[in-house]
């Protein structure tokens, strides 16, 4: 497949995971919601990390008003990692389960909005055609290192309950380890 460029790759994730909600939604069986629920989480790591890493430097550097923009971004991050440690410690059969989630896409939802509509744009309009290629192929490559599932089989890659332990940064955690920092 021919290289994608950092804004299809981000946009074509944020459908996965809209599309990933909807089966949320729909679903009303206990285990599948938690299910679904780790699924997304990893998910949404694997991405947030990814824009992290890559996308929210490249704003800083190219876009005017971007540390604006970045430091937004972010600090929507730590907020939806919030809701996602409370989602793991919730009951799926409790109603708390069905508030969080509803929060969860809510503020996802949001975050994507305003991606697309204003982060995306200003990116397009400062960055050339081969940066944006090349940011593209970095964010895939760290989604690609990033934890996948809950129980890997790579020894090297930690468990989703050890990414989600009190007092770790989910986010951070993660970014640690694709880089081999603070590695065990
Ligand atoms: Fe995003």
């Amino acid at each position: 497949m021919a290289q994608r460029d950092v804004i299809q790759v981000l946009t074509h994730d944020h459908r996965e995971v809209e599309e990933m909600f909807d089966e949320l939604s729909e679903a009303t069986d206990p285990d599948a919601r938690r299910r679904i629920v780790n699924d997304i989480t990893i998910e949404l790591v694997r991405h947030s990390v990814a824009e992290e890493m890559y996308l929210y430097p490249a704003v800083r550097e190219l876009v005017p008003g971007g540390d604006e923009l970045a430091d937004k971004e972010i600090s929507e991050h730590a907020e939806v990692e919030r809701i996602l440690k409370e989602l793991e410690r919730a009951d799926p059969a409790h109603d708390s389960f069905g508030t969080l989630v509803r929060r969860l896409i809510d503020d996802v939802s949001a975050h994507v909005r305003e991606e697309e509509g204003e982060m995306f744009p200003r990116l397009a309009d400062n960055a050339g055609s081969e940066e944006l290629l090349a940011l593209g192929k970095q964010v895939e490559s760290a989604k690609r290192t990033a934890p996948t599932r809950p129980h890997p089989s790579a020894p090297d890659r930690p468990p989703l309950n050890k990414l989600l332990a009190p007092g770790t940064g989910l986010i951070d955690r993660v970014r640690d380890h694709l880089t081999g920092r603070g590695r065990d």
